[in-house]
């Protein structure tokens, strides 16, 4: 027997020791016992990392969605599997059994078929959090077509870089979405985009909004007509265990955005028994995980993992202000939420608004709480620990990223002992090593350094999508043998390790991870931009913001400073998105150079920081007198 739902600390230690010195049987048991196969494999894990090359349960046949509902139908059928909860309060929340799932992810699945969608193709997925999407993902995957998934925040042009980085020739979309008070025109950015994608044959159009929107003849349909002709029954293909499941785009410190490829069996196998340990689900509890699915931890902690379960996931389409700060409070205690897993930048906004429109609310239905997407503050933890978990619902932080596919540091509840601001232990699977600036391990406790892991695990991202070579660079390179995370971190004198943040130029604002690179290139689109560098400084609620500091070219000299920074910002709006938008921009005549010509971010972090009694070493800087011109009038 496998262990695949453990129960305490020394059960922990016993499975982590055994996942480490035979991971193959290891993984293997927890494969057979757990989900459903249409083929075994022959070989549980081959790999390569100076290839990279993984490969986990090689020669195996499955369809995830098989594991995600089918084979719930029997015992579940009549289970909630998706709990909507709208925007707008006064709207019924919409409860969909796994048997209505099965039925409409088929029917999708078959629009989808008919439009002209085979195994291996791809299609970008631009909705925002109603039933379609998780439903629009799953008729993917029983299809065998790629899906991905675009967050419905970005841009047009960001749009439409990813969907020709990965040649889809279909959008699903809708005619518009709902936050707060606020309805968006979906619709209208994806025909901007679409401008400039000549592969996209088809758009389906969920409707929303009922907004006012134009059809393009021969490209765009209305998805309810053709979901209502369709048959409900659907085979599901026959996928290769290493089959790509979909492609997530996510920032990377240089170029365009990077389109992680996640394959079939080993994300299912990781995403769901990390599911099962994490947040300690039991049959009947209700799980609700605020991301959006547009994020990695939407696909794996709304969608894949939790299905794979037979859990009740709830997809939550609104903002936590709306119609005031206690919504949360209010959904909790609505649908008697058990385990709850939302950011700390949320935690930070909610927080702010005090404890009067928690205590409105009965949250005695929490049994765990879960942290993700950035460290945690010490007294953001405190304040969830207290005041939503009412110091009897252990918060679990959960370390992972796009990469990784799944949780790979965490507490696991009512078994590890939860310390302020640790991820605490590596979940089974997982071996994380510290690296120093040469090269090498540090071993023992209490040390810091940089966050890689030795050793493959089933998740993990297995390519960039048409750039292998760039991810072997970005993630193999740094350190020999090991897959390097960006990340630094530190381990204390009983092994738990914290999370100190990015070591490379990602910022991770509010939760979304943003490159410095992308946004540079969008200030330098100003006419009266000459030259700009971004870094972040700490924000009390977003946790980081960014700074830009901005060479001027003559011409934008005489200019009123107040306009070219909202023009900036609308710039980066353009190109990105809003959630890229400068917190602080500050015009200069230079910027800290080496004599190699590049911009020395360091100093201007501390700047930005505030940190500047120890600017370190400027003797190399090729115009050192520039920064204290930077410092005499920083913001
Ligand atoms: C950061 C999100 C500290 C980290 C699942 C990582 C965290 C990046 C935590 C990945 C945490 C995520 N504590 N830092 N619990 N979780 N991070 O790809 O820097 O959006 O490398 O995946 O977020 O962000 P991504």
């Amino acid at each position: 027997m496998s262990n695949y739902h453990i129960k305490h600390l020394e059960e922990y230690y016993q499975v982590y020791r055994k996942s480490i010195r035979e991971p193959e049987n290891f993984w293997e048991e927890i494969a057979e016992e757990h989900f459903m196969w249409r083929k075994k494999w022959d070989k549980v894990l081959s790999w390569d990392f100076s290839k990279p090359e993984v490969k986990w349960f090689e020669g195996a046949k499955l369809n995830i969605t098989e594991n995600c509902i089918d084979r719930h139908l029997a015992t579940r059928g009549d289970k909630t599997a998706i709990l909507f909860e709208p925007n707008n309060p006064s709207e019924e929340a919409e409860h969909i059994t796994y048997y209505q799932l099965y039925k409409r992810v088929n029917q999708f699945a078959n629009v989808l078929k008919e439009q002209g969608i085979k195994k291996g193709d791809r299609v970008c997925i631009y909705l925002p959090m109603i039933p379609e999407l998780a439903i629009s993902v799953l008729a993917c995957a029983r299809i065998g077509a790629i899906h991905s998934v675009v967050f419905a925040g970005f841009s047009a042009i960001a749009l439409s870089t990813r969907i020709n980085d990965s040649d889809c020739n279909m959008v699903i979309t809708s005619d518009g979405s709902y936050r707060g008070t606020k309805t968006i025109d979906l619709k209208g950015i994806v025909d901007e985009a679409l401008e400039s994608c000549d592969g996209v044959h088809t758009v389906l159009v969920a409707k929303r909004t009922n907004s006012d929107i134009t059809m393009k003849d021969g490209r765009d349909h209305w998805l309810t007509p053709l979901l209502d002709a369709a048959s409900v029954d659907c085979k599901a293909e026959i996928m290769d265990a290493e089959d790509p499941l979909f492609i997530l785009y996510t920032s990377g410190s240089t170029g365009k955005p990077k389109g992680m490829v996640h394959t079939t069996a080993g994300y299912m196998v990781y995403t769901a028994y990390t599911f099962k340990n994490v947040f300690q689900y039991k049959e009947d509890d209700i799980y609700w995980c605020t991301a959006d699915i547009g994020w990695i931890t939407g696909h794996s902690y709304i969608v894949y993992g939790p299905l794979a379960n037979g859990s009740t996931t709830v997809m939550f389409e609104g903002v936590p202000s709306y119609p005031d700060f206690g919504r949360f409070w209010e959904i909790i205690d609505k649908h008697k939420i058990n385990q709850f897993y939302t950011a700390p930048t949320a935690i930070r906004a909610l927080a702010k608004e005090g404890v009067g429109l928690v205590e409105k609310h009965d949250l005695s239905s929490l049994k765990v709480l879960g942290s993700v997407g950035e460290p945690i503050n010490e007294e953001a933890w405190h304040w969830y620990n207290d005041n939503i978990g009412k110091k009897k619902s252990p918060i679990v932080d959960t370390w992972w990223q796009t990469e990784t596919g799944g949780i790979m540091i965490t507490p696991i509840p009512f078994v590890t002992p939860t310390k302020p601001t640790y991820a605490t232990l590596p979940f089974p699977g997982i071996q994380p090593a510290l690296m120093d600036e040469n090269g090498q391990e540090i071993t023992g406790n209490q040390v810091d350094g940089r966050l890689c892991i030795k050793f493959p695990w089933p998740s993990m991202a297995r390519t960039i999508w048409g750039n292998h070579q760039r991810y072997k660079d970005t993630y193999f390179s740094a350190f020999k043998n090991q897959y390097f995370t960006g990340d630094g971190a530190l381990r204390d004198e009983v092994g738990y390790y914290r999370i100190t943040g990015r070591v490379d130029d990602v910022i991770i604002v509010s939760g979304h991870n943003l490159g410095t690179a992308p946004i540079e290139d969008a200030v330098n689109e100003h006419p009266a931009v000459a030259e700009s560098a971004i870094v972040g400084f700490p924000h009390d609620i977003k946790g980081n913001a960014l700074y830009g500091y901005v060479i001027l070219k003559e011409t934008g000299k005489g200019r009123d400073q107040n306009n070219l920074k909202m023009e900036i910002n609308q710039i980066i709006t353009e190109q990105i998105g809003p959630i890229a938008k400068l917190d602080k921009i500050q015009f200069t005549s230079g910027l800290p150079k080496t004599r190699s010509g590049k911009i020395m971010r360091r100093i201007l972090r501390k700047i930005a920081c505030k940190e500047t009694d120890n600017l370190g070493d400027t003797s190399t800087l090729l115009n050192p007198e520039v920064v204290q011109e930077i410092m005499d009038h920083s913001l």
